[in-house]
């Protein structure tokens, strides 16, 4: 029987992508505003992650803001018919680098030009609707004006399919009846369980669940007994963080971000990582409390 961990691929849209992706925000500046201290290294790292068999990258226009997407068109462009860029709207940055919300129709409109400008495409494959009815996580209310507006941007044809981030179940409900919601990206990782019920219900209808901060974000996840599932299997805990995620279910998809050539490759090799039932059932326990946030 397969296990999640062996299923290598799931279906995004109408492709399929190997579920060990990656996620360009650690790419722009520090605070994800401006440029990277080192140029040349974040080209590096996009350019060795699609040499490692990545086809799944998360970006945004408001990295940076644009940063990100020029530095992936730089390194990529033209771009492998493979490689599906999944990028988001719905926020935008203030001078002063803060996240505001840019969820109007007009906003949005922009966003997604801009997105299409500086990625260098002709159409976006996935574009996420970053909810900013909550900015520390998912709040309650109506998407339905920026998922019309988004959905008029699909007709045009410069956009493929259209996904949600940080949503609840029930905007996701709601917006599956206004048009189909290719992907959900919330966060998720062994101390934030907070989705899990959402995980398996996206499972059961076939919607890839795409968990943000899946390291745990700025301040990577700390647990002792993270380090000490780890250090039994022979991985760090930061692979032996993604390959749980990878056997928690088959539609996760991951998008963990570096902007290190070496974590890059310690991540793509978490794909290899096979956790035994009593090690899962340990780092289960994560969720219930034992993690230290830096
Ligand atoms: N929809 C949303 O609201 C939202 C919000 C946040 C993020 N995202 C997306 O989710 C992606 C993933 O989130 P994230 O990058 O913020 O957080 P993450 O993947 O949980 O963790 C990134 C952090 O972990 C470190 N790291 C990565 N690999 C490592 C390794 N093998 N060993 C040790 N440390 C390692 C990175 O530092 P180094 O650079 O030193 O490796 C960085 O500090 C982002 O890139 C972005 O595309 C979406």
């Amino acid at each position: 029987m397969k296990t999640s961990q062996s299923i290598r691929s799931y279906r995004l849209g109408d492709r399929v992508v190997g579920r060990l992706g990656f996620g360009a925000m650690q790419l722009a500046g520090p605070g994800v505003f401006g440029p990277p201290r080192d140029r040349a290294a974040a080209l590096a790292v996009l350019r060795a992650a699609v040499e490692g068999g990545v086809n799944h990258i998360d970006t945004s226009d408001f990295y940076g803001p644009h940063v990100t997407n020029q530095i992936v068109r730089e390194a990529l462009h033209p771009y492998r018919d493979d490689l599906v860029i999944t990028t988001k709207v719905g926020a935008r940055r203030g001078a002063d680098g803060a996240w505001l919300p840019a969820m109007l129709q007009a906003e949005l409109t922009t966003a997604v030009h801009d997105n299409l400008r500086n990625l260098g495409l002709d159409v976006l494959e996935v574009v996420n609707l970053r909810s900013m009815l909550g900015t520390h996580g998912p709040e309650e209310g109506s998407l339905e004006a920026p998922l019309a507006a988004l959905a008029e941007l699909q007709q045009q044809g410069l956009i493929r399919h259209i996904g949600l981030s940080n949503v609840t179940a029930r905007q996701i409900e709601d917006g599956r009846r206004l048009c189909t919601i290719a992907c959900v990206q919330n966060m998720y990782n062994l101390a934030h369980r907070d989705d899990d019920a959402l995980v398996d219900s996206m499972a059961a209808v076939g919607i890839p669940y795409v968990p943000f901060f899946p390291l745990g974000g700025f301040s990577p996840l700390q647990s002792k007994t993270l380090d000490q599932v780890a250090a039994e299997v022979g991985v760090t805990p930061m692979q032996a963080a993604l390959a749980w995620l990878l056997q928690r279910s088959p539609n996760i998809l991951l998008i963990p971000g570096t902007s290190s050539v070496a974590h890059l490759h310690q991540n793509l090799a978490a794909g290899d990582v096979r956790l035994s039932e009593d090690a899962v059932t340990r780092l289960d326990a994560i969720g219930s409390g034992d993690v230290v946030r830096r």
